[in-house]
């Protein structure tokens, strides 16, 4: 065993984890339609993939005014809930955690997956040059994203209450816990970046207004299912999806220890998505880990070596493997054992069948 400190278990909130190793959360697009339904076949993919020691569920909308992309998804309708129901017991019957990603994408979204309304988003600012894909007769088709309206005072109490709700639904459907989407440029990271906030109302403009919707979001989930059930993931470098803070430094810090003392469960960083963030800088690391006490997991082009040295250098907790688990269904061994990994078919990565999703072999008994 090379790597022995990614196989050892590790508490999580209540939940024991296998090991170190996190699939991270991978939009598939694979809903059943109408209703953005999760189905057999996504539990099927899920529970070949319970030897992570942690899921996280692809994003997965909190309401229809949520939804960014074709086939995602959602968590606020009593047939989502049952859908859901069918990964959780798949996973859980397979020795597995699994925690359900709720995403808002704001501005990152169309009419065409909005049943024709306009997105929403901190400002009136849209994501130029961001592509989002809509369903046009049953086939996938990439169109640039609409121009988003302010959200007003009142809507951001009721998308608050609507998280919360989802969260609970999440808890329904028989999740070991929720992961707040505040990543990759959609809703909470709308309002946390800079370019991407212009209010002037005690949401926008200072530092503290810009973290209060996420504060007052992780609050209201916190209430709901308890903190330890709760994570949240950022990703202060990326530009994906437009979003950009004129100093990510001073923002995640300070966001890592407000989340910190409302005391969830564990921060994810999202370093790079594909291959939009420089690398993050050491003193970066070491300032969120001083200031999240709890655990942190980081996520973006780790191999079984670079993760080795997170653990060691004690900067991280868990360590996401994205695009290795969609054609690896058992990574974990795989690492273990230091066998070669697969490549996934990246025209399969999002909408259609079971090609792709769940026919990738196990390399190991
Ligand atoms: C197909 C695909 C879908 C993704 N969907 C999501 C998502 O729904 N939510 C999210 O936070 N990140 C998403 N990501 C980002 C991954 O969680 C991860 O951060 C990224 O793939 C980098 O890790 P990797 O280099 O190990 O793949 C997605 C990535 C891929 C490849």
């Amino acid at each position: 065993m090379s790597h022995p400190d990614l196989f050892s278990s590790f508490k999580l909130g209540p939940a024991t984890l296998a090991n170190r190793i996190v699939m991270p959360p991978m939009t598939r697009s694979r809903a059943s339609q109408p209703g953005d339904i999760a189905n057999a076949l996504m539990a099927e993919y899920y529970a070949q993939r319970a030897s992570a020691g942690l899921i996280i569920s692809e994003g997965t909308q909190i309401s229809p005014l949520g939804k960014g992309y074709a086939w995602t998804p959602g968590i606020y309708s009593p047939a989502q809930i049952a859908g859901w129901r069918l990964s959780t017991d798949a996973v859980h019957a397979a020795g597995g955690v699994i925690f359900a990603q709720l995403w808002h994408v704001g501005r990152v979204s169309h009419p065409d997956n909005l049943g024709g309304m306009q997105p929403v988003s901190a400002s009136a600012i849209r994501a130029n040059g961001v592509r989002v894909f809509v369903e046009r007769d049953g086939e996938a088709g990439f169109v640039e994203t609409a121009e988003p309206r302010a959200l007003d005072k009142a809507e951001i109490r009721a998308i608050i209450a609507e998280y919360a709700q989802a969260a609970r639904n999440a808890m329904a459907a028989g999740f070991d816990g929720i992961e707040l989407h505040g990543a990759n440029g959609y809703l909470i990271n709308q309002f946390l970046d800079s370019e991407s906030n212009a209010r002037d109302d005690e949401y926008g403009g200072c530092l503290e207004n810009r973290l209060r919707f996420l504060h007052e979001v992780t609050s209201a989930v916190a209430d709901a299912i308890g903190a330890e059930r709760v994570g949240v993931r950022l990703a202060p470098l990326t530009t994906l999806n437009g979003t950009v803070d004129a100093n990510p430094e001073e923002t995640y810090t300070a966001a890592a220890a407000m989340l910190g003392e409302l005391g969830i469960a564990y921060l994810h960083i999202a370093e790079a998505d594909w291959d939009d963030a420089p690398p993050m800088p050491a003193s970066f690391r070491q300032a969120l880990r001083r200031a999240f006490p709890n655990a942190i997991i980081y996520a973006g082009k780790y191999t079984a070596e670079r993760a080795a040295q997170a653990l060691e250098e004690g900067w991280a907790d868990l360590i996401g493997f994205g695009r290795p688990f969609v054609a690896n269904p058992d990574l974990p061994a795989r690492l273990r054992a230091g066998l070669p990994l697969a490549e996934h078919n990246p025209a399969t990565l999002f909408g259609g069948g079971a090609s792709g999703l769940t026919d990738y072999p196990q390399a190991t008994a």
